[in-house]
């Protein structure tokens, strides 16, 4: 299974992309998480990364492809991946398919949660407060928000054309949301 989570921040992809690739069996790369972890290690990427997450714009295409290829390259390797954070733009996502398609490891289905915006920023104001993350307060959210309306909306008419993109209410409590994408997914990997 490789699977591509999209949703808006807060949507919930890190918290269903964990529960998904366990299912399933297949790795989780979170770019979010692999980008956090260089800044929180100091090195010479996270130095380049650190303002754009901070300010909540997106990082260039070319270091976010760079800190993804090798786990990606190796978790499709390993049976599989749901990939959450990447591609965010239809730009990331046509140099993606590229270098995927190359290796016999494009993407099967791209999933998008799909939750309104009150209850998306009140998810990260909440997380804010108990964790401290930088990008989590009210100014740097709506950025965040207008960002994925920009960018990342429009590529999911790209997929819609392509590969198969399921939408699901990712506005229900975390277990619900989690078993109505295994049904659909179950579904869908029949066909694929
Ligand atoms: P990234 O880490 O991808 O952040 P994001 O898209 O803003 O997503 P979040 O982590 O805020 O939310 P999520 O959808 O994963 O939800 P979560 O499960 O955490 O990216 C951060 C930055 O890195 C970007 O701004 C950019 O600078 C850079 N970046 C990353 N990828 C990039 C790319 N491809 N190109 C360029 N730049 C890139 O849940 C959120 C909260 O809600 C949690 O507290 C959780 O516990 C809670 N929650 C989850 N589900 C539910 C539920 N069903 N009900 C109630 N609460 C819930």
């Amino acid at each position: 299974m490789r699977l591509l989570l999209i949703g808006p921040p807060g949507s919930g992809k890190g918290t269903q992309a964990v529960r998904i690739a366990e299912h399933f069996g297949v790795r989780h790369i979170s770019s979010g998480d692999l980008l956090r972890r260089h800044v929180a290690e100091g090195t010479s990427i996270g130095r380049m990364v650190g303002d754009y997450m901070k300010r909540g714009d997106l990082v260039p295409d070319g270091i976010v492809m760079d800190v993804l290829r090798k786990p990606v390259e190796a978790a499709s390797r390993a049976g599989g991946y749901v990939l959450d954070g990447f591609p965010r733009t239809v730009e990331q996502a046509e140099a993606a398919y590229l270098v995927a398609h190359r290796l016999g490891a494009s993407v099967q289905v791209a999933l998008y949660l799909e939750v309104g915006r009150d209850e998306l920023v009140r998810r990260m104001l909440a997380r804010g407060r108990e964790t401290g993350r930088a990008d989590d307060t009210e100014e740097v959210i709506n950025h965040r928000l207008e960002v994925f309306d920009q960018m990342t909306r429009p590529m999911l008419d790209y997929y819609a054309q392509r590969e198969k993109l399921v939408t699901v209410n990712g506005a229900r409590p975390v277990a619900e949301v989690t078993w109505s994408v295994i049904v659909q997914l179950q579904r869908v990997r029949r066909t694929i």
